[in-house]
């Protein structure tokens, strides 16, 4: 693969409502990123992913868009966001922002025009149908039906996701322009890109018949004839040609879904995106990314095989996003490890083995201070729309309040929505006032200050991580090489990433137990890991409980043959 600038970025996400509050109201802010940056830059992240910042009413925590062009006041201003890109750019780090543009808000001006005017053209920029009840019976990824009825008419309109949250009808071209107009215009104010929100739904199924129903409440998934429909391609490959082949960016999609046969089309050499999130090994603990309650049990074998074929795929047609933490997952140490979510040396274990693969490392906010999930007492203490939606849809699947409140707690997008937990004083020193959602009840003892410069730490692992891969000696190797996976036993995920004559062998033993690994032939040196004083005896190796590994394995040319 031809080789791009943004392959070696490390890139940060930042929850902007839940990083660092500069005014004390409760709620982070934009200037709270740029008082946060030389922490950014100390553990040595290229660039930042920052969640919606735009005008917002916040049903979604931004992710219902009022205002493409205006940031929300409790976040900041315009300049305030200028002054976060120049200060970051000047200690090198670059930042890329999230496009929302599958729906807006019900309070954009659109919308509200969509619905004081039906006459005018902003009624074609959504989707809306005539009729006594709902068009069909497809259910909305937050639960309920995707449809609602305008008040004082018998008109419905359509949306993906909550109520207010209408999606944008991507078949009018002037919606097309305005939102093209609209990814130029913040391109130009030096951002280095995007993360595109939920794009894989901007087509849907236009005959819009029912589908066969899924779940108690009759209804069923829209996904089947929202997402990744044909005719996609046309819209994205003309958002790609109008925005971001203009400008030097980066691209990330989330497009949940893509078959793995057309991965050419979306990241390929012509691709619509640099690369795509694949949800495939994040959701191994559920049915599917919206329905908690169908839990799944697995094992490191599953997780491996998941995670290796994605590598492959990525590989075969080319770059991957690598990620175990978002905003809408659990925290990585509790979905990943269970009961040992708090044992630092597993932790650091379960972060090697990602962010060695093959691709661009995303580390989200606090991933690297080894946070866990929370345990709520009552749904009253939940914010987020989709974990009240799941904990209604568990009830009605029959399971009991206290089933579902443990469903819910075990994959709410609140357990990594927390505010970061910057010291053990008061609200984690994320604000002198109450925050806008509870803390975790760890941050006493998991805080970024008990862990800056202390040998041993999470965080201090992380840090030295990050500085081998972009300036150890493997740089080449671990940033461009090639990975081939390898099958050593169920519980330690193995991979090989090579590049000319140098071969790195990566071992992680995800059991709380010694695993002994015979080596293929050759020189082995052990370069880096989360333990030291690792012993080779001739070809075999025995890796302690929860040890990341890497080898430089001295031989010719480790290159597979085809
Ligand atoms: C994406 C976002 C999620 C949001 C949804 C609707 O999945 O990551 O947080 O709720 O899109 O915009
Ligand atoms: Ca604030």
């Amino acid at each position: 693969m031809e080789r791009h600038w943004w392959q070696k970025e490390v890139i940060y996400q930042i929850y902007p409502k839940s990083f660092y509050d500069s005014n004390h109201d409760g709620i982070g802010d934009i200037r709270g990123i740029t008082e946060k940056l030389p922490y950014l830059e100390n553990l040595g992240v290229t660039m930042l992913w920052i969640c919606p910042v735009y005008q917002s009413p916040m049903d979604d925590n931004g992710y219902d868009v009022s205002d493409y062009r205006a940031l929300a006041p409790e976040f900041g201003s315009l300049r305030d966001l200028d002054e976060l890109i120049g200060e970051a750019k000047r200690r090198g780090i670059k930042i890329i922002m999230d496009l929302v543009i599958n729906h807006s808000s019900d309070e954009h001006e659109w919308f509200q025009k969509a619905i004081s005017e039906p006459d005018s053209k902003y009624h074609d920029y959504y989707i809306f149908k005539e009729g006594k009840k709902e068009p069909n019976n497809w259910r909305s990824v937050f639960g309920g039906s995707v449809w609602e009825k305008v008040p004082g008419r018998d008109e419905y309109y359509y949306h993906t996701f909550g109520k207010k949250q209408p999606d944008l009808n991507w078949e009018n071209r002037e919606l097309r322009e305005e939102l093209y107009d609209m990814v130029n215009w913040w391109l130009d104010k030096g951002i280095a890109g995007f993360r595109i929100d939920a794009i894989s739904y901007i087509k849907k199924d236009l005959t819009w018949k029912d589908r066969e129903p899924d779940g108690a409440d009759g209804l069923a998934k829209c996904s089947k004839a929202s997402r990744n429909q044909l005719g996609i391609e046309v819209f994205l490959k003309e958002l790609k040609e109008k925005t971001f082949d203009r400008h030097p960016c980066v691209t990330v999609a989330e497009a949940a879904g893509v078959p793995y046969e057309k991965m050419g089309e979306f990241i390929g050499d012509q691709g619509f995106f640099d690369m795509i999130f694949d949800f495939r090994y994040a959701d191994l603990d559920i049915a599917s990314g919206n329905e908690w309650f169908h839990r799944i049990s697995w094992t490191v074998k599953d997780l491996k095989d998941k995670m290796m074929k994605s590598q492959s795929v990525m590989q075969e047609y080319g770059w991957a996003a690598n990620f175990i933490e978002n905003h809408d997952q659990p925290r990585a140490a509790s979905k990943y490890l269970g009961s040992d979510q708090n044992d630092a040396n597993a932790v650091k274990m379960l972060g090697a083995m990602y962010f060695f693969l093959r691709g661009v490392p995303f580390v989200y906010q606090g991933q690297e201070l080894g946070m866990v999930n929370f345990q709520r007492k009552s749904m009253e203490e939940f914010d987020d729309i989709s974990s009240i939606g799941q904990y209604q849809r568990s009830l009605e699947e029959g399971f009991s309040e206290e089933a579902a409140l443990n469903i819910v707690n075990l994959r709410s997008r609140d357990n990594s929505r927390t505010p970061f937990p910057w010291n053990d004083e008061k609200y984690g020193g994320f604000s002198e006032t109450k925050p806008w959602i509870g803390m975790t009840e760890e941050y006493p003892a998991i805080n970024a200050a008990a862990q800056i410069e202390k040998e041993g730490s999470v965080l201090e692992f992380y840090k030295e991580m990050i500085a081998f891969r972009q300036n150890g000696p493997y740089h080449d190797t671990l940033v461009y090489g090639d990975i081939e996976p390898l099958e050593i036993c169920d519980h330690v995920i193995a991979y090989r990433r090579y590049r000319e004559k140098e071969a790195i062998l990566c071992l992680f033993n995800f059991a709380n137990d010694e695993a002994l690994i015979r080596l293929e032939e050759g020189e082995h040196i052990p370069v880096w890991g989360n333990l030291s004083g690792t012993e080779i005896k001739g070809n075999e190796i025995r890796l302690q409980p929860y040890q990341a590994l890497l080898i430089n394995e001295r031989t010719e040319n480790k290159k597979p043959e085809k």
